[in-house]
C-alpha cells in the first residue's frame, strides 16, 4: 500500500454538513462511479483538480471567478466535504464537483492520461518532521502520476507556508523534466483561506509556485 499524504482525522460532522452529505444531487462523486468521464460531467471544459481543499472556502470563490473551468476538488477530510458541498450549492455553482478520496487514487484509477488542464495544491500538510518527509505530496514519483495525467501547458499551482517544503518543491520539480516553472507572486485570483491567514499572523512568510507542463 502506497504511503498516506494525510493524517486521518475523525472531526465531528455537524448537522449542516450531515444534510449536505446526504443530499445526492451528483455533486458529490463516488470512487466507484463507473461511469465518470471528464466530459460526462463539464461537457467540455478544461478542468482543474484542487487536491486538499480545506473547508473549501477558497475552492467556491475561485469557482465563481472562473465559470469557464471545470474544478474537480478533493479531499479525505469528512466535516470539510459536508462543508463544501453546502457553499457550492448555496452559491448555485454548477462547475464544480467534490469527491471524498486520496487525489492520487483517484488520479491513478478514474482519470484518463493527458486530460487534466491544471492542478491546484494549496498549503498541503506539512510534515515537518524528517521520519514524516516521505509522506509530503511532493515527491518525484507524485509529480510523475500528476504529468501522465495532466495535458501539455497544464498548470500546476501550489502555495505553503513552510519554507522547507518550498525548497523540496522546487528541488522536486525544477529537476522533473515533465515540469518547469518556478516561484511567483502571489496569485490575486487566490483568496486568503484562515489556514493561511493563520500562518501570516504566526510570521511565516507564504512562498506560491507556479509549473506548466513540458509537451512529451
Ligand atoms: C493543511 S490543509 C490545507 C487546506 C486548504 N487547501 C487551505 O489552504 O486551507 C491540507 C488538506 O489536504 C488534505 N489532503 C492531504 N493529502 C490528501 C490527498 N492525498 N488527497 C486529498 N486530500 C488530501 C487534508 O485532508 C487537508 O484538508
Amino acid at each position: 500500500m502506497s504511503i498516506r499524504t494525510y493524517k486521518p482525522r475523525r472531526g465531528r460532522v455537524t448537522p449542516r454538513q450531515a444534510a449536505a452529505l446526504d443530499l445526492r444531487d451528483g455533486l458529490l462523486i463516488d470512487m466507484d462511479d463507473a461511469g465518470f468521464t471528464l466530459e460526462g460531467e463539464w461537457g467540455g471544459l478544461p478542468v482543474i483538480m484542487e487536491i486538499g481543499f480545506g473547508t473549501g472556502a477558497a475552492t467556491v470563490e475561485m469557482a465563481q471567478q472562473r465559470l469557464d473551468l471545470g474544478l474537480l476538488a478533493i479531499d479525505v477530510h469528512t466535516p470539510g466535504i459536508g462543508d463544501l458541498l453546502h457553499r457550492v450549492r448555496a452559491a448555485g455553482l454548477t462547475n464544480v464537483r467534490v469527491m471524498e478520496a486520496d487525489a492520487l487514487e483517484v488520479l491513478r484509477a478514474m482519470i484518463p492520461e493527458g486530460s487534466l488542464a491544471g492542478y491546484r495544491l494549496y498549503f498541503p500538510d506539512p510534515w515537518p518532521k524528517a521520519r514524516h518527509h516521505k509522506r509530503r505530496l511532493v515527491t518525484p514519483e507524485h509529480a510523475t502520476l500528476l504529468g501522465t495525467r495532466a495535458k501539455p501547458s497544464a498548470t500546476w499551482d501550489l502555495a505553503t507556508d513552510w519554507a522547507p517544503y518550498a525548497e523540496q518543491m522546487l528541488d522536486v520539480l525544477d529537476a522533473h523534466p515533465m515540469w518547469e516553472g518556478g516561484v511567483i507572486a502571489r496569485p490575486s485570483e487566490r483568496p486568503i483561506t484562515r489556514f493561511e491567514q493563520t500562518a501570516l499572523d504566526q510570521g511565516r512568510a507564504i512562498t506560491d509556485l507556479r509549473y506548466v507542463r513540458t509537451a512529451d
